[in-house]
Order: C-alpha cells, then sequence, then structure tokens
C-alpha cells in the first residue's frame, strides 16, 4: 500500500519532469530585481573572523578518502575555520565585463547557493561555546546563541567523543527564483554535494563526519532557535541533517541526541535577525507542500553498513587533496576530440563506490541506491556506447529485467560492475536528453543516475530527499575526480526524464534518473577573468 504522502511527493517528482515539449513551470524570464542574495547574515549578532589557512593540510589525491594518512588535528578556531574554508568557503571571484560573481568550494545548481550552515562549537581558543551561523562572504561564524559549559559537557558524555555539530539548511526561494518548482530537487542535489564537501574537508583534519539520522527535522528546527527567529515568508531555512564532526577513530557514535539536551538547546536565547534576500519572493506552492511532506520523523537507530574494498587501480593524481578542492570548477565547454585513459576513467567510477572507513560515503546517510548510466564518447580502448556501472550488485537482476531485453550486460572488466549495454555513437542522444546541453555529448563521458525509488519513498517519504542528497554526493566525487585526473565535469539537473528513461528502457517509476553528469577536457572561457576568494577582506580587490 503507497501512503498519500508518497503518492503526492511522487505526484511532485513527475510534475517537475522535463519534457520535450515542455519544462517544469518556472517563470519563463529571470526577474534580475529579484535575483535573491546567496549570502545570509543574521544581523547583529557578535561576528567571530575566522583566519585563512596559512598552510593547506598535506593529504594527497587518495587522502581525500582515506583516512590513515590524516593524523587528527586538535578542534581550534583555525583548525574548524580551515575545515569551513575547505569545504564551504569561497573558491573564486570571476568577472567578465562589469560583472563579478563569487564561486565556491561547494557547487550549486546554477550557483544560486541555498545551502547554509550552522555549528555548535564548544569554548575554543579565546571564545565561549556557542551556536553560529557560517558567513562564506566574509569567512565568519555569527554568533546566534551561547552555549553553556554544562550543556557542551553533556554533548561531549553523550557522542563519548570531542568534536562539533553542524546542520546544513536550504533556503528554497534562491534556487525556485530562476528554476521555479523544480527547484526543491535542485536544493536537495546541493545539499547532497555540501554533505560531501563538510566529509572530505573532515578527512584532511583527520576528523570523521557522520550523519546524524535518528533526529527529526523539527528536532533540527527547534535545536537551531527558529522559532525565534522571524524569517521573511518564503526565505525560511529548511534543515537538511545535523551532522557531528570527530576525529576519526573506530568509535561508535550515537546517531540521535537525548530529549533533554535537544530541550536545553531548544531553549538558549537566539539572538541574530535573518536578513531579507529578496525585495519579493513568489511562492512555488508545490514546493512547500512536497518539502512539509517529506519531513523526517524522528526515527530508530540506523547503522549503513559500507564493504570494505581495495581499489581498482592505484591511479593517484600529482595534486594534493586541498589543490584539487580548491580548484574544483564546471566546464562550461569540452573539446570533443579529447580522448580519455581508460584506466582514469575505471579510477573515477570506482571512487563513487562506497567504502567502509572511507570519505564520503561513511557519513551513513544510506546504503547505496544509486547506478550511473555512461554515456561512453571517448575513453582510450573503451567502445563508444551506453554502460551500466552498478552501485549495489543486489540491484543486478532487477534492474537487467526492467531494461530492455537488447543489452548486451557485457562485463567490461574483470570483479568490477562496469556492464557494456551497446555499443554505438551516443553523443546525440547525450546532449539531447540532457536538455540540448552540448555539454553532455561533447565531453568524454556523461553519466544519468539512476535510483530506486518507488520502493523507497513509499517506505519512508522522507527519503525522497536522501536520493537526491546520494546522487549530490555522487557528483562531488565526480568533479573531484576529474580534477584529480586532469579533466573537468559539471552537474547537470538540466535533463528530460522521461527520455532518459526510454534509453534504458525503463516503463515505470522503480527507478529513476536524478541527477546527470559530464566530464571531459575542458575548453575555459577567455573572457572571464578570476581572482582570488578572499582577496576582498583585504580591500584590494
Ligand atoms: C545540482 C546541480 C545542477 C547543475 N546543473 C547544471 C546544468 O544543467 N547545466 C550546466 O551548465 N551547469 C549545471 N551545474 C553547474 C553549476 O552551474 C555550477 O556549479 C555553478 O555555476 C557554480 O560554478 P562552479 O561549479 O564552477 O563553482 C549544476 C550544478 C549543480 C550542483
Amino acid at each position: 500500500m503507497i501512503s498519500d504522502k508518497a503518492k503526492e511527493i511522487i505526484k511532485y517528482h513527475e510534475a517537475t519532469k522535463h519534457h520535450f515539449e515542455r519544462y517544469a513551470r518556472s517563470l519563463g524570464y529571470m526577474d534580475w530585481s529579484n535575483q535573491p542574495n546567496p549570502f545570509r547574515t543574521y544581523k547583529n549578532t557578535p561576528l567571530l573572523k575566522l583566519p585563512l589557512l596559512k598552510t593547506d593540510p598535506p593529504a594527497s589525491h587518495t587522502g581525500l578518502y582515506e583516512r590513515q594518512k590524516n593524523a587528527p588535528q586538535p578542534f581550534e578556531i583555525e583548525t574548524i575555520a580551515g575545515f569551513l574554508e575547505l569545504s564551504l568557503g569561497l573558491s573564486a571571484w570571476k568577472a567578465a565585463g562589469s560583472s563579478r560573481w563569487s564561486l565556491r568550494i561547494n557547487p550549486s545548481s546554477g550557483n544560486l547557493h541555498p545551502t547554509e550552515a550552522h555549528l555548535i562549537l564548544p569554548a575554543l581558543d579565546e571564545q565561549p561555546g556557542g551556536i553560529y551561523h557560517y558567513n562564506a562572504l566574509v569567512h565568519a561564524l555569527e554568533r546566534r546563541a551561547d552555549l553553556p559549559a554544562d550543556l557542551w559537557q553533556s554533548l561531549v558524555s553523550h557522542f563519548g567523543n570531542h568534536g562539533f555539530l553542524l546542520v546544513l539548511t536550504s533556503i528554497f526561494w534562491r534556487e525556485s527564483w530562476k528554476y521555479g518548482e523544480r527547484a526543491f530537487r535542485y536544493c536537495n542535489h546541493d545539499a547532497g554535494h555540501a554533505l560531501a564537501c563538510l566529509s572530505f574537508a573532515a578527512n584532511l583534519f583527520g576528523w570523521q563526519c557522520v550523519f546524524l539520522n535518528e533526529l527529526s527535522d523539527e528536532e533540527l528546527e527547534a535545536i537551531l532557535g527558529f522559532d525565534q527567529v522571524h524569517f521573511r515568508k518564503l526565505e525560511e531555512e529548511h534543515p537538511d541533517c545535523l551532522c557531528f564532526i570527530f576525529p576519526s577513530g573506530p568509535v561508535d557514535i550515537p546517531r540521535g541526541l537525548p530529549a533533554d539536551i535537544i530541550s536545553d538547546l531548544a531553549n538558549l536565547t537566539f539572538k541574530g535577525e535573518a536578513d531579507i534576500l529578496s525585495q519579493k519572493c513568489v511562492d512555488w506552492e508545490i514546493i512547500y507542500h512536497t518539502a512539509r511532506l517529506a519531513k523526517k520523523p524522528p526515527t530508530g537507530k540506523t547503522r549503513i553498513e559500507l564493504e570494505r574494498r581495495k581499489w581498482l587501480t592505484d591511479m593517484p593524481g600529482p595534486l594534493s587533496a586541498a589543490d584539487i578542492i580548491r580548484q574544483r570548477r564546471s566546464a562550461v565547454a569540452f573539446d570533443s576530440s579529447g580522448f580519455f585513459n581508460k584506466n582514469k576513467f575505471l579510477s573515477i567510477l570506482d571512487k563513487t563506490l562506497p567504502r567502509k572507513n572511507m570519505a564520503p560515503f561513511d557519513v551513513e546517510l544510506t546504503e547505496p541506491l544509486t547506478h550511473l548510466l555512461l554515456f561512453v564518447h571517448n575513453v582510450a580502448d573503451l567502445a563508444p556506447g551506453l554502460y551500466f556501472f552498478l552501485r549495489r550488485n543486489a540491484d543486478f537482476n532487477e534492474i537487467k529485467a526492467l531494461c530492455r531485453s537488447d543489452f548486451q550486460w557485457a562485463p567490461e572488466e574483470k570483479d568490477f560492475p562496469l556492464y557494456r549495454l551497446a555499443e554505438g555513437n551516443y553523443r546525440q542522444q547525450a546532449m539531447m536528453v540532457s536538455c540540448h546541453q552540448d555539454i553532455a555529448g561533447s565531453s568524454a563521458f556523461s553519466v544519468g543516475m539512476i535510483a530506486k525509488f518507488k520502493k523507497i519513498i513509499t517506505a519512508e517519504p522522507y527519503r525522497y530527499r536522501h536520493l537526491f542528497w546520494e546522487t549530490g554526493m555522487i557528483g562531488q566525487v565526480l568533479y573531484l575526480e576529474a580534477e584529480a585526473h586532469g579533466v573537468r565535469g559539471t552537474g547537470i539537473g538540466c535533463f528530460f526524464d522521461d527520455a532518459v528513461h526510454e534509453i534504458l528502457g525503463l516503463s515505470d517509476n522503480r527507478y529513476q534518473s536524478l541527477y546527470h553528469f559530464t566530464i571531459g577536457q575542458s575548453i575555459e572561457d577567455p573572457r572571464l577573468t578570476t581572482y582570488p576568494p578572499y582577496n576582498h577582506l583585504k580591500n584590494s580587490f
């Protein structure tokens, strides 16, 4: 039996599909005068300016994922600032003519950045404990509430470990301003990207980031004191997830918080006014309706058991982990003749497999629910065509039975879940199904992320959001791996959903394509000038 909640969520999904003859509902033009500010400020809060890293953590490419090489750093303002700089900070400013815009370490659909972060920190250096909002523009923490030392002590006793807490939230309006009703999907992709960014950056400091999956969204709102904040209507922040960040090690971290700690946090006095982001907001009602239905209730203890696996190929790139993170950018055009080495291609795919004790999937969001449909255009020693990368072997028979019967399902590598479905030139099709965007067809390969859908939402409607988070996390791995291997990637949120399903032969919603990606030899736009991320703080921009 499918609940009304699940039915309504699936209705949202159907209503926000792009079709060849009709895009999902949006304004249809850019209302520049109402463009939301991508940086939120909590006005009238004490500002704790954070230092920028003088030296990046030394981790190598594989140190992004592996923990053993990254010695745990102490929790200090400097290290937490470094963690924020390398997860959610600015990565650059771009300029073209008289326009300037900032880019961030975490990518975002349309560069609109719906994701915000709040931290619950202990007393550090000279600073008392508190609940803070991170402002990436000025790389500073806005102190929204004071945290009594004994309350922090209760948190330490509960976790049996030192560390700190971080909550991600989303402001839907920032995305719906441009993308209308489909924006709820993009906010969730972005949350997934941000979650992976947290996990990678934490790892560079020898810390681990774990998703506290027992808490409800209402509890997160309470912890953040949102009932004490007057948000302008439609500019509210909607909580996504609470993470605990602690020194990596074989410890069993609780995934919830005791009720008394939640109520003590909720009863703190919160200061600060959330600033106004736009002159006028548009109410894309279906987003708020779906968000209410997809709110997470409190749930029981869940542990996600991930497999231990060796890397398929040992192909570390020459860049350090921090360089990879800092130089990540979305490609805007590709050189279609740019050929790509097969081992690198396999190594990129391999990194998307979840592994025990490895970033980023050991945040333990979910067991793998998403597979990769690959449009291979130009990978040396691999016939161009359609391939399938199975991230969970148990789904093989089900997916195979749902797909076109003439697919080959020929294993491409020994002990590696890559299957050739059909040979041929799929450049045109890849481009066509990605809203006619060249980047999907001119790259070395592009990807459709095919997630187990109806069963997950029917069982637990709130996991509709988690499916998008998982795809965002995979997208972040693809972005970083592309950089590590000297190529470049781009997330693709705009695609014709059912046209993708048709290529595979999927005729129902047991699986759905939720996000696309493309990787290749990037062609840079010579009209753009790049500036360093934080020169504006020195007034020398
Ligand atoms: C969820 C998501 C969807 C995206 N969809 C598209 C897309 O359809 N087409 C495109 O050219 N870029 C797309 N992008 C790339 C963004 O436009 C890009 O991340 C943003 O402009 C910031 O630039 P940066 O990634 O270089 O920091 C997407 C990015 C994300 C995270």
